[in-house]
């Protein structure tokens, strides 16, 4: 081919694929999806009705009662008419049509009245519900009128997931009493660790005009059993508690009450001096109490059915009982006292911990904390407390063992804190499906001996086993942090809303069952969408961890930042107590009770010596109970240095696999979804290959342990910007070292800088990809040009957390099938905006064919 015809179909290709790429960077600016409305889960898909309902689908929904709960569930039932099965029901109130297929909805007493006699359901728990068919009747009976609502959620459900109701009969109840979200959200509309746009609830400091997304999110929460929903940051601002703030929080609540869903607030335990205006806050001044007593009626008096306050006290920076030599618990009591007459509790977060320990004691140990600060408390919270744990010791790792805490409080009410905000997992830039984590945390068995009875932690946190007359609520917070763009930003992450309430409603349902239901109800019955989604979603917990934190070392990302990219070190060397305690020799923290910490003696005998022997303690979480050398065997016969090199390389050729999966959807799922996953999916693909090589290369240098399959430090695809031809462009180190490749990149401090380079390569097709970094603020602009022709232009408009050069901040632009011949020059010309100093890394440049063959050499 001439090289003019050459240069020919290389555009018409380029066009194509420039095309694509350029609609995801509009995409990217403005919000992803849909308005107030954006239904989720609950997008009613039609289903073929003459499966779900053979004899004919029923034409009235007959209303028994008249509260607005039930009202709730008689509309939802016509939305899911219209949208599943294309009908429009009637709704009628109190009376049967008298012979018509019909769908009755009614408390347990109310459906008693109709049918003139007793039901045969056994007496119905509050919240639970039985669906069943009594002759024409489908009928959903609740234990109380939010039953009836959940009952009217769990019938469509059963519809969207397209099964056969002939023989309908289902009777369910919540595994736990306590069913709540955290919202970290601040009155400014900002939300701490939120990653999906400003909040539904707060703008400017003030409650939002317009509530019609809270709304929306009552109706999401409530369709999955969610009761509860604490609206503002842990990190509470005091300011909320004043009367005239009060006003504006009661109409929140309004909105979420017809969906069931009871409002909470995070309160700061020095609120009774700070906003009261008192000498002091120490909880056994009765003065105090006295004013909590006074500020909880208040607030009942313009929210009847407020549910209790969250509180975060003595931890990162929060002050605490502990300024007046006071426990944990006399906080909590307080509080709950004042709460008590109103049927309120108070959830205390048993996040209590140094965060300036001395990294030097190698007997100092942040994953003690929680048990060694509450433990000693057990049996003096009030019934009305209970204390909020972590699923583990740290904060929301990729991989932690289950809080010893959890199995440390027998006498007391706990609930489990998960969160489906992905703080440490890739903050929904990255798909991470955690159901299967959480499982993994919820049937962590604490049995206190070999011979009692399995005690796994979903048994503790249902209340049961503290079920005495007073204690009686155990309970499942996670913590959301939606926000208005998309609920959770990246569509696939809300699996992970869905995820949490399906596990607080039945802990026993598997991950697989869970997302199975939510790609149906999200995306309909397709096949081929189903059981694709479902895959990539089941894959991706055990692929994120592989190329970031593997054997249970911690994410290993940059702690003190943006909790987003890698940053191996800084874990180390600092008060936060995450340590890795990576040294020449070797890595992890010693936490046995023979040599180390002692924290797993605060585990239930069996499991503590399960951990404490390096025979048994599984590889996943090796590094979390031990330090070992670099050389030690795993039990899968691997050291641990290939192991860290293996998993990364495994993981991130997993996560580029993830896009051409993805991909095969394309016509399948709507458009506006296809694009977001897939510019997410892309994203996530070059940024696994950031924290592949930072890690490995910092564990390489570390322990002088070369790469046993010659990959780590060797890119013959790379060519480094700082050794190409630079205009204008100088050389920076990045930080931390090794988030860059080759440890630096190149800035421009002038209006228009370039790197070049000259192909000495065979002509071909190949494909290109520039690893930049774009920060959260400016604006810099790229060209990437062949032999003096323009192929690709583009502008780092992403927001990514961080203004210097890092592993949060690299990022990259790709472009397949691009002829080069030999001698051609390549060059990237970049124009800084303000701070942003159109940073460039490196080019990598491979022949178009050569990806298939890569993945087949991948060692897992
Ligand atoms: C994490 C998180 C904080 C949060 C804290 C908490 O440490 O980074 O932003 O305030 O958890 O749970 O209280």
């Amino acid at each position: 081919m001439s090289s003019r015809a050459l240069r020919l179909v290389q555009l018409t290709l380029l066009s194509a694929s420039i095309l694509s790429t350029t609609i995801f960077a509009q995409e990217a600016a403005g919000p992803t999806l849909l308005g107030p409305g954006d239904p989720a889960w609950l997008s009613y898909k039609p289903v073929t009705s003459a499966i779900v309902f053979p004899g004919g689908i029923p034409d009235t929904v007959v209303e028994l009662g008249h509260g607005v709960l039930e009202d709730s569930a008689a509309k939802e039932l016509g939305t899911g008419w219209r949208g599943l099965l294309q009908r429009e029901p009637r709704i009628v109130h109190r009376e049967s049509s008298g012979g018509q297929r019909e769908v009755v909805l009614g408390t347990q007493a109310e459906v008693n009245a109709w049918r003139r006699q007793p039901t045969s359901t056994p007496a119905l728990k509050h919240d639970a519900y039985r669906l069943y068919v009594d002759k024409n009747a489908v009928v959903i009976e609740g234990g109380d009128d939010r039953g009836v609502l959940y009952g009217a959620f769990a019938l469509l459900r059963e519809i969207a997931k397209q099964h056969s109701l002939v023989k309908l009969d289902e009777q369910s109840a919540p595994w736990a009493a306590i069913r709540w979200t955290n919202e970290w959200d601040n009155p400014n509309g900002t939300i701490e660790r939120g990653y999906a746009g400003p909040s539904i609830f707060f703008e400017n400091g003030k409650v939002r005009a317009d509530l019609s997304r809270a709304a929306a999110y009552a109706r999401l929460l409530s369709s999955v059993g969610i009761d509860g929903c604490t609206i503002n940051n842990v990190n509470a601002d005091l300011n909320l508690l004043r009367p005239e703030n009060l006003g504006e929080i009661a109409r929140i609540a309004d909105v979420f009450r017809p969906y069931g869903v009871r409002l909470s607030l995070s309160v700061d335990m020095s609120s009774p001096q700070v906003i009261g205006g008192m000498k002091t806050f120490d909880p056994l001044d009765p003065e105090v109490a006295a004013w909590w007593r006074t500020k909880v009626d208040e607030i009942y008096a313009v929210i009847p059915d407020f549910g209790g306050v969250v509180i975060k006290a003595d931890s990162e920076g929060r002050v605490g009982p502990s300024k007046y030599g006071r426990t944990q618990s006399d906080a909590a009591n307080v509080v709950a006292h004042a709460l008590k007459p109103h049927g309120g509790v108070v959830l205390y977060r048993g996040f209590v911990y140094n965060n300036h320990l001395d990294w030097n004691d190698m007997k100092a140990d942040r994953a003690r904390a929680g048990y060694d600060n509450f433990h000693p408390l057990d049996g003096k919270f009030d019934d009305n407390v209970i204390v909020q744990i972590k699923y583990g010791p740290i904060d929301f790792q990729v991989r932690e063992p289950a809080s010893p805490l959890l199995a440390g409080l027998p006498k007391t009410n706990e609930a489990i804190e998960l969160q489906v905000t992905q703080e440490y997992t890739g903050q929904q830039r990255h798909l991470v499906y955690l159901v299967p984590m959480w499982k993994k945390i919820l049937d962590t068995d604490m049995r206190a001996s070999d011979s009692a009875a399995p005690l796994p932690v979903k048994l503790i946190v249902s209340g049961e086993r503290t079920a005495t007359e007073h204690h009686t609520r155990g309970g499942f917070v996670g913590v959301a942090n939606v926000g208005t763009d998309g609920w959770l930003g990246n569509p696939l992450a809300l699996a992970n809303l869905y995820g949490f309430g399906r596990l607080a409603w039945d802990p026993s349902m598997s991950a697989a069952t869970i997302i199975d239901e939510w790609t149906r109800l999200t995306f309909g019955n397709d096949e081929q969408v189903r059981t694709t989604i479902n895959k990539l979603q089941m894959d991706s917990w055990h692929i994120y961890e592989s190329y970031t934190g593997p054997l249970g070392i911690g994410t290993l990302t940059d702690i003190v930042g943006a909790h987003f990219g890698p940053g191996v070190e800084s874990a180390e060397r600092n008060g936060w107590g995450q340590w890795i305690r990576a040294d020449e020799h070797g890595v992890g923290m010693d936490r046995t009770v023979a040599t180390g910490t002692g924290y797993i003696g605060q585990y239930p005998a069996p499991l503590a010596a399960s951990y404490e022997s390096l025979a048994t303690c599984p590889d996943d979480l090796l590094l979390f109970m031990h330090h070992v050398p670099y050389t030690y065997r795993l039990h899968s016969g691997l050291t641990v240095m290939q192991t860290i090199d293996n998993t990364h390389y495994w993981g991130a050729q997993a996560a580029a696999d993830q896009v051409g999966v993805w991909e095969a959807l394309h016509g399948r799922v709507p458009d506006a979804t296809y694009a977001e996953v897939l510019k997410r999916l892309k994203y996530q693909a070059g940024s696994a290959i950031v924290w592949r090589d930072a890690v490995t290369r910092w564990f390489t240098k570390e322990s002088g342990i070369p790469d046993s399959l010659g990959r780590v430090d060797h890119y013959p695809d790379r060519i480094e910007a700082e050794s190409m031809a630079l205009t204008g462009y100088t050389v920076e180190p990045a930080t931390p070292w090794e988030t860059a490749s080759g440890g630096k990149a190149v800035l421009c401090n002038l209006p228009q800088c370039s790197v070049q380079t000259t192909w000495t390569e065979p002509d071909g097709w190949y494909d290109i990809s520039v690893q930049y970094f774009d920060l959260l603020h400016g604006h810099s602009r790229f060209s990437l040009s062949i032999a003096g022709h323009e192929v690709d232009h583009w502008i780092a408009d992403d927001t990514l957390p961080g203004e210097t050069l890092n592993g949060s901040t690299s990022t990259r632009r790709s472009l397949n099938h691009v002829a080069i011949h030999h001698g051609d020059l390549v060059e990237v010309i970049g124009w800084p905006d303000g701070t942003e100093k159109a940073p460039l890394d490196y080019l990598s440049i491979v022949p178009s064919h050569v990806h298939a063959g890569v993945a087949k050499n991948q060692v897992h």
